[in-house]
């Protein structure tokens, strides 16, 4: 039996949509697998009641058939799904790491991106490994066509998860197709600032960095309060805020020493609105890691 801790992620860091992201330190999910002659899956922790068992349907169940690595899945939800935290792509994460090392597979964790990426791809439609790169390598990641890059970084955060469900496919689905080229180029600038910040472990960069007009202001109308929300944020000193991954969950950049004020601004701005939240003081984390052979 093999036991994985797979961290949650934040994806798209605003300008990076699809590209960029970053594993937490907390929260996470725990995978266990088992050697058995056909894939199971159990299903217990946070929102498991909206996860489904059935190995067509669960993103470890594609990890599984991937790897050639029939298993009894068990998946301990640390991390909500539709929360904006890489749910999904925790799991995928860990059934990845876990079954390579049960089966002896072999694969680095560079490898093993694309194959937990396959997991994705049945929850969201779409295979982007913006999640399940930084799951499985930990810091900060740029998912590219051309490979996975991965970047240590040492920057505070906060993440708020307000009491609101939206799902990947919903988010996708109001993207614009095409975007004006003085958004582009405003995206380039912010992309490579926030970069820049992660190779210095700065956070003014990094929360300069996460302002976008493309993909942002769309789906925030999808977030009650989300307004007011990043407004409180900055004005209790955040140097940056945008929606994580998908959404719902809001992302703050923050010196250390404001992340609680950061995280009571954001979770009273949210009750303002008449929603409830949570907020998690977090930081740039390890990826999946082995916890038993
Ligand atoms: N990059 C993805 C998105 C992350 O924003 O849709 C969520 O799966």
């Amino acid at each position: 039996m093999v036991t994985v801790r797979a961290p949650a992620t934040s994806a798209n860091l605003g300008s990076g949509f699809d590209v960029f992201g970053v594993a937490l330190e907390h929260p996470a999910d725990v995978v266990q697998v088992e050697k058995a002659p056909e894939t199971t899956i159990d299903v217990t922790g946070a929102g498991s009641q909206y996860i489904p068992e059935d190995p067509e349907k669960n993103t470890v169940g594609a990890v599984a058939r991937a790897l050639e690595a029939p298993a009894h899945i068990s998946i301990d939800k640390g991390i909500r799904p539709s929360s904006g935290l890489g749910s999904s792509a925790a799991s995928a994460a860990g059934a990845a790491v876990a079954l390579n090392e049960l089966y002896d597979r072999g694969y680095s964790p560079k490898e093993l991106v694309p194959i937990a990426a396959k997991g994705e791809a049945v929850v969201s439609g779409t295979p982007h490994a913006d999640n399940v790169a930084p799951a499985i390598l930990g810091g900060f990641t740029i998912a590219t066509d051309q490979g996975f890059t991965q970047i240590e970084a040492d920057i505070s955060l906060v993440v708020c998860l307000p009491d609101l469900v939206v799902s990947t496919r919903k988010a996708r689905s109001v993207l614009p197709s095409q975007a004006p080229l003085d958004d582009v180029v405003d995206t380039v600038g912010r992309a490579t600032t926030l970069t820049a910040g992660m190779c210095r472990s700065d956070p003014v960069l990094v929360g300069n960095g996460l302002d976008d007009r493309i993909v942002t202001p769309v789906r925030a109308e999808l977030i009650d309060g989300y307004d007011s929300v990043r407004n409180a944020a900055l004005e209790a000193g955040a140097h940056g805020v945008t929606i994580s991954g998908a959404g719902p969950g809001i992302l703050g950049v923050c010196p250390p020493e404001d992340q609680r004020s950061v995280a009571n601004a954001m979770i009273d701005a949210f009750d303002d609105n008449g929603v409830m939240a949570r907020a998690f003081q977090t930081g740039i984390g390890n990826g999946a890691e082995l916890c038993s052979w």
